[in-house]
């Protein structure tokens, strides 16, 4: 097995720096985009055996370091009761978004054995599949990030209805916090059980917050999230965008490994966290889309400030835009191994 990937989660050496991408399997491939023109994203999810087609493709043609499991972060809550569709080009739609308790109230607790098989299903044909070429990563929505998809009912910039709630009704906030928190942390239970080689726990909006709301508001329950997986000996890597103020706090829900994006340095990102936790990032993924001599320059700096220390694991500070060209990815993954084999 490649294991830079794993070693880089526990601070080992490695012969190279791993590498890998969120949405890594999405549309900037086109041997994804022909199966998308044929599948809807929710059937590809729930075809176990394309499912993990879909999940090895970046590992056979760019060469990754790790596969993420072709998931997305809302499967689960079809099990708590709630409708959604993912539509094109915006993310997922709530069809009777949450905004009281009585709504919170009627939420039940996932039980992935019989809500989501598919996702335990596909995690085993993947696991066949990559046959131990690199670690496999599963991974849910954080409770504050899938909260708020939940109250707007779709991606938003200003998160006004989910802070609005969350200011002027605690107690359906806490409710909703918990009741989120539970069942991802059986999810992700179940996930490791299934065969997950490391899991991450995405926290994509949480930015939008203060540190000391994320402290009273968020922090219990991702750390809620976090304590299911105590008693396993698998990478738990927290990711958030716009964090850079926040990292103390996140670091005290839990996470060996912290995602960060491009907004802070990677050194001073890695100095506020402590030494003592590993690092993932940053490069921005509009960057991908310049010439070849800047994405270079670019992911030397993120390598030179990260200097020989181990456990960094190269990715981007959030997912790889579909208008990504693939050569420019497949060159920075080389890059990145050669530049760091030949460091050590
Ligand atoms: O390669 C991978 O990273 C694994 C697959 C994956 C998907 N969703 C598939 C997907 C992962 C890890 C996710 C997580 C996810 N889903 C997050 C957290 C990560 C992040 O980007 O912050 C969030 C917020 C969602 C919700 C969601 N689903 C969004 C915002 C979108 C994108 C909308 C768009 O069209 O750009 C989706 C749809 C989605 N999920 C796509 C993919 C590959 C793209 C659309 C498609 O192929 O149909």
């Amino acid at each position: 097995m490649n294991d830079r990937f794993i070693k880089a989660c526990r601070r080992e050496r490695s012969d190279a720096t791993p590498v890998w991408f969120m949405r890594q399997a999405g549309r900037f491939l086109p041997e994804y985009r022909k199966i998308r023109n044929k599948h809807s994203l929710i059937d590809i999810c729930k075809d176990a055996e394309l499912c993990a087609e879909v999940t090895t493709l970046p590992v056979d043609t760019l060469g990754v370091d790790a596969a993420i499991l072709f998931a997305d972060i809302m499967l689960p809550l079809e099990g708590m009761g709630v409708k959604f569709e993912i539509a094109d080009g915006t993310g997922p739609v709530i069809l009777s978004s949450l905004n009281n308790l009585q709504s919170v109230n009627s939420l039940i607790t996932l039980e992935p054995d019989s809500d989501v098989p598919y996702v335990m299903e596909a995690i085993s044909a993947t696991k066949k599949l990559l046959d131990s070429r690199v670690p496999l990563i599963g991974f849910c929505g954080a409770p504050f990030t899938l909260a708020s998809y939940l109250i707007e009912g779709h991606r938003t910039r200003e998160f006004v209805k989910t802070k609005k709630l969350m200011y002027r009704d605690h107690e359906t906030w806490h409710l909703l916090m918990d009741k989120l928190s539970t069942s991802m942390g059986i999810y992700l239970r179940a996930q490791v059980n299934a065969g997950v080689d490391a899991v991450q726990v995405f926290d994509s909006w949480v930015g939008c917050l203060s540190p000391a709301d994320y402290h009273t508001y968020v922090l219990p329950y991702s750390q809620q999230v976090f304590s299911y997986l105590k008693d396993r000996a698998i990478p738990r890597i927290h990711f958030g965008t716009g964090t850079a103020t926040m990292l103390e706090e996140m670091k005290q829900a839990g996470g060996d490994v912290f995602s960060i994006d491009w907004r802070i340095p990677i050194d001073v990102a890695w100095q506020k966290l402590g030494y003592d936790v590993a690092i993932q990032g940053n490069l921005d993924p509009v960057v991908l889309l310049a010439e070849s001599d800047l994405i270079r320059a670019k992911a030397f700096d993120i390598l030179t400030r990260v200097g020989n220390r181990s456990g960094h694991i190269f990715n981007l500070g959030h997912g790889i835009l579909p208008e990504t060209p693939q050569e420019n990815v497949r060159q920075l993954v080389d890059f990145v191994h050669e530049y760091t084999k030949a460091r050590d």
